[in-house]
C-alpha cells in the first residue's frame, strides 16, 4: 500500500484530478467501473506521475496508505451511494471518503452521518473550475469532520489553484457545508450568467452591435473592476466564428439555456431559508422561460406596446450598461452571502464568509477580481449585515446608481427583457426604503384570516376585529 490518494470516476474531471494530484508527486491510485477508461489515462498521461492502477475495489482500497483518502468523481445521485456503500465496505475506521461531485448538500448531511456511524470520515467537496481547473487548479471547498482535514487539507490545498500564494481550498465546516456552499457558488454563477447575458442583449437589441463589437466590449471590460474568469470568456465565445456557415458561433446556437441543476437547488433552499435571492431566482426562471420553445414559437407577434427611442450616445450607454452589470453583481453576491449565512445559522456551521470570498478569488467559475473587495470587506466587518452595506460596495452603488436606473427605463421602454438587472435594483430599492407595502400586507392578513399585525408605537401584537365593531384588541 503506497498510494496517497485514490481516485475512483474517471470521466474528465475525475482524469484531471488525478494527473493534478500526481503532478504534484502523489502516488494516485486509479479506479473506474470500467477498467478502458483507467487504462486510457495511463495511456495518454501515465508518464505525468506515479500512477497505481487497479481494477477491482479491493486491489484499490487495498493499494491506498492509512488512513486511506479516496475522492469519488461520478456523477452526483444515485450512482454515489453505490460506490459509497462499495467503498466503505472495503475501508476501515478512520479512513477518509470524499464526494467530490455537485451533490445535493442534504444527501451529504445524510452520508456523512451514515459514514461516521461506521467510524468513516466522509468529506463532502465542492470543486470548481470545470475541466480546466480539475487539472490546472480549481478551488475547492471541503466539508466534514475537521480531523479529516488534518491529513487531508495539506493535499488539497497542494492541488488547488493559489492567490497571492493562498491556496483556493479551506476547510469549511461539518457535513453538508461544503457542499451547500458549492451550491450557492453555483447560484452564483448562474445570477452572473444572466446579468452578462442582459448586458449582451442590450448591446445588440438597444445599440445595434454585432458579435464581435460586443466581444471588445467584454475583452475591454475585463481590464477592469468586472475582471472575472465569465467576463474573459464572454470574450472569447462572442469571437467565436462557426466554421460551416461564417456567422458569429453565438447567432447559430439555439437561445435556450439548459441546466443541471444546481442553480434550482439554491432558489429552493433559499424558499426554505426565507432569504431573497432574486438575482439567482431570475436567472433560472429566465433559462427555463429560454427552454419554453413551444410557447415562445406561439407568443411570437404578441403585442411590444409602443417602443421608445434607442440611445444615441454609444460610449455613454456602453459606461451605463456596464455600471447596471456591476450594481446588479454587487447584489447577486449580496444576496448569496446572505443564503450562506442563513444556512450557517441553520445547521450549526460557523460558516466564514471572509474565507469564501478568499478560496472564490482563484480556480472556480465565479473568480473575480472584485472578490478581493468582498473579502477584505468581511475581513473589516465579519458581522456585515449586508455586502451591500460595506464602504466599498455602498459607494460603488452609489456611482452606478444612475446608470442603472437608466438602463432598466431604457430596456422598459426598448421592450428588452432585463429580469435580473430589474428585479436587482427593486431589490435595492426595497433594501433601502423607509417604508415598505408589507404593512397593508399585514393588514389584509389581520382582516381576512386575524393573522395579527405589530404596531409601529407599542409593543405586542394586535388585532382589528373587522367583522364586529372595528376596534383593536391585542392579540
Ligand atoms: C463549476 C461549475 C460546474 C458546472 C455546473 C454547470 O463550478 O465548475 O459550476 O459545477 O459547470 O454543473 O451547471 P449547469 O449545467 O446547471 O449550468
Amino acid at each position: 500500500a503506497r498510494a496517497q490518494i485514490g481516485v475512483t470516476g474517471l470521466a474528465v474531471m475525475g482524469s484531471n484530478i488525478a494527473r493534478n494530484f500526481a503532478r504534484h508527486g502523489y502516488t494516485v491510485a486509479l479506479h473506474n467501473r470500467s477498467i478502458g477508461k483507467t487504462d486510457a489515462l495511463l495511456e495518454a498521461h501515465g508518464g505525468e506521475g506515479d500512477f497505481v492502477r487497479t481494477e477491482t475495489v479491493e486491489e484499490f482500497v487495498a493499494a491506498l496508505e492509512k488512513p486511506r483518502r479516496v475522492l469519488i468523481m461520478v456523477k452526483a445521485g444515485d450512482a454515489t451511494d453505490a460506490v459509497i456503500e462499495e467503498l466503505a465496505d472495503a475501508m476501515e475506521p478512520g479512513d477518509i471518503i470524499i464526494d467530490g461531485g455537485n451533490a445535493l448538500y442534504t444527501d451529504t448531511i445524510r452520508r456523512e452521518a451514515a459514514m461516521a456511524a461506521r467510524g468513516l470520515n466522509f468529506v463532502g467537496a465542492g470543486i470548481s473550475g470545470g475541466e480546466e481547473g480539475a487539472l490546472n487548479g480549481p478551488a475547492i471547498m471541503p466539508g466534514g469532520p475537521k480531523e479529516s482535514y488534518e491529513s487531508l487539507g495539506p493535499m488539497l490545498e497542494s492541488i488547488a489553484a493559489q492567490v497571492d500564494g493562498t491556496p483556493c481550498c479551506t476547510h469549511i465546516g461539518p457535513d453538508g457545508s461544503g457542499h451547500f456552499v458549492k451550491m450557492v457558488h453555483n447560484g452564483i454563477e448562474y445570477a452572473d450568467m444572466q446579468l452578462i447575458g442582459e448586458a449582451y442583449n442590450l448591446f445588440r437589441d438597444a445599440l445595434g452591435f454585432d458579435a464581435k463589437q460586443i466581444a471588445d466590449v467584454f475583452t475591454q471590460w475585463n481590464t477592469g473592476e468586472l475582471e472575472s474568469y465569465l467576463v474573459e470568456i464572454t470574450a472569447e465565445v462572442l469571437n467565436q466564428v462557426d466554421a460551416k456557415t461564417g456567422k458569429p458561433l453565438v447567432d447559430v446556437i439555439v437561445d435556450a439555456a439548459e441546466q443541471k441543476g444546481t442553480g434550482r437547488w439554491t432558489v429552493k433552499s433559499a424558499l426554505d431559508l426565507g432569504i431573497p435571492v432574486t438575482g439567482i431566482a431570475e436567472a433560472v426562471f429566465a433559462r427555463a422561460l429560454s427552454g419554453s420553445r413551444t410557447q415562445r414559437a406561439a407568443a411570437k407577434g404578441l403585442a411590444s406596446g409602443v417602443l421608445g427611442e434607442k440611445p444615441t450616445d454609444v460610449a455613454e450607454f456602453t459606461e451605463a450598461i456596464r455600471q447596471a452589470l456591476y450594481a446588479s453583481k454587487i447584489v447577486a453576491y449580496a444576496q448569496g452571502f446572505d443564503q450562506i449565512a442563513a444556512g450557517s445559522a441553520e445547521y450549526n456551521w460557523d460558516l466564514h464568509p471572509g474565507d469564501l470570498a478568499t478560496i472564490w478569488r482563484g480556480g472556480c467559475i465565479i473568480r473575480a477580481r472584485f472578490l478581493n473587495r468582498i473579502k477584505e470587506a468581511y475581513e473589516a466587518d465579519p458581522a456585515l449585515p449586508s455586502l451591500i452595506l460595506a464602504p466599498y460596495f455602498r459607494e460603488a452603488i452609489e456611482k452606478a446608481i444612475d446608470s442603472w436606473r437608466r438602463v432598466v427605463v431604457v430596456a422598459t421602454q426598448l421592450g428588452i427583457p432585463v429580469p435580473a438587472f430589474a428585479s436587482s435594483l427593486s431589490y435595492y430599492d426595497g433594501l433601502r426604503a423607509e417604508r415598505l407595502p408589507a404593512a397593508l400586507t399585514q393588514g389584509q392578513r389581520d382582516f381576512f384570516g386575524a393573522h395579527t399585525y405589530e404596531r409601529i408605537d407599542a409593543e405586542g401584537k394586535y388585532h382589528t376585529l373587522w367583522s364586529g365593531d372595528r376596534s383593536e384588541v391585542p392579540a
